[in-house]
């Protein structure tokens, strides 16, 4: 019998590939060219399945023209890339990779506000720059983070790591929002109280941003927001680009109005706001926060397992939109 088609549309590790090709014919990417819609479109002539990253856009127009796809694949836990609806109407499976990443990226969550608070990145490139010539009392001091308030925007799986870390291993008081509220046991595990979103604002010391992007979300925290955090306040994204006003946080960082920020994603990126290039008291990461060796593999292979797992036997292991599936 002949085996389905599918196209893996990043560079992704050799042994993916070749997982994959013990079941499918496979057109991969090892150049790791990005490609544009339109050619995207003509590799996917033909193909069943195709396993995403973050930088393909699956939308309405690349569906109708590619008829014979049956899912998406995408290798990360978050699927804005994805029109969803699209893909439900069109009958076309959606699925990512949640709790392989959960623990890497609430490490790297907390390292980066870490990096924030103790002014880490500034201080290496005043020390790089040769202009370390004497020690001095208020050289680089910056903000507590054992014992001070961690806000958390956003209470997922992710959020609730970034929650544990600073509860358990720094006396952090935990305060979060979230469109809903954990159980009380959950609440218990984090030791984390429920807060409006103003009271969120107003009380942390160290606001971090864990919550999926959307239309909802866009630009949840922009000049008006920025503005009711404390003077000495960090603010860290792991979650998207969109969901902070780029623009608004380098002005704010820039005049001083909160201490420092921490973001491991940008609006537009791989471009970046040039005005966050220009100031001091940011922390900048390229989208790294699930980057080890170990969780990008289990990444990959959770994407490649759905791609075998839905087009071998119809059962795919992480489905987005089950909704497409045919009843059991
Ligand atoms: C995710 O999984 O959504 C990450 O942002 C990609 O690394």
């Amino acid at each position: 019998m002949n085996k389905p088609s599918i196209l893996v549309a990043r560079g992704v590790f050799p042994e993916t590939i070749a997982k994959l090709r013990q079941h499918f014919e496979v057109e991969d990417n090892p150049a790791d060219a990005i490609w544009p819609k339109s050619e995207l479109i003509t590799r996917l002539q033909g193909k069943a399945g195709v396993f995403t990253t973050g930088s393909e856009r699956i939308d309405a127009e690349l569906l109708k023209a590619c008829p014979g796809l049956r899912i998406c694949a995408n290798m990360a836990v978050g699927f804005n890339n994805f029109d969803v609806p699209a893909m439900t109407a069109a009958g076309v499976l959606a699925t990512n990779t949640p709790d392989v990443l959960t623990e890497t990226t609430a490490d790297f969550g907390f390292a980066l506000l870490m990096a924030t608070a103790r002014r880490m990145a500034e201080s290496e490139h005043f020390l790089r720059a040769g202009q370390w010539t004497k020690w001095a009392y208020d050289m680089f001091a910056g903000s507590e983070v054992h014992g001070s308030t961690l806000g958390i925007l956003g209470m997922g799986r992710i959020g609730q790591g970034i929650a544990r870390r600073g509860a358990h291993g720094f006396g952090m008081k935990v305060v979060y929002h979230n469109r809903s509220r954990l159980s009380p046991e959950l609440e218990a595990q984090c030791k984390a109280a429920y807060v409006s979103k103003e009271e969120l604002l107003r009380t942390a010391d160290h606001l971090v941003l864990v919550l999926p992007y959307s239309a909802q979300s866009h630009h949840a925290i922009g000049a008006a927001e920025i503005a009711q955090m404390k003077p000495t306040a960090t603010l860290i994204n792991v979650a998207r680009g969109g969901i902070v006003d780029d623009a608004a946080l380098a002005q704010a960082l820039r005049e001083r109005r909160i201490a420092a920020a921490g973001l491991d994603v940008f609006e537009g990126e791989p471009a970046v706001h040039p005005d966050l290039l220009t100031v001091p008291n940011v922390v900048l990461t390229p989208h790294i926060a699930s980057a080890t060796v170990a969780t990008r593999r289990a990444m990959a292979d959770l994407a490649a397992d759905n791609l075998i797992a839905y087009l071998t036997t119809g059962k795919p292991v992480t489905p987005v939109n089950p909704e497409v599936l045919e009843p059991a």
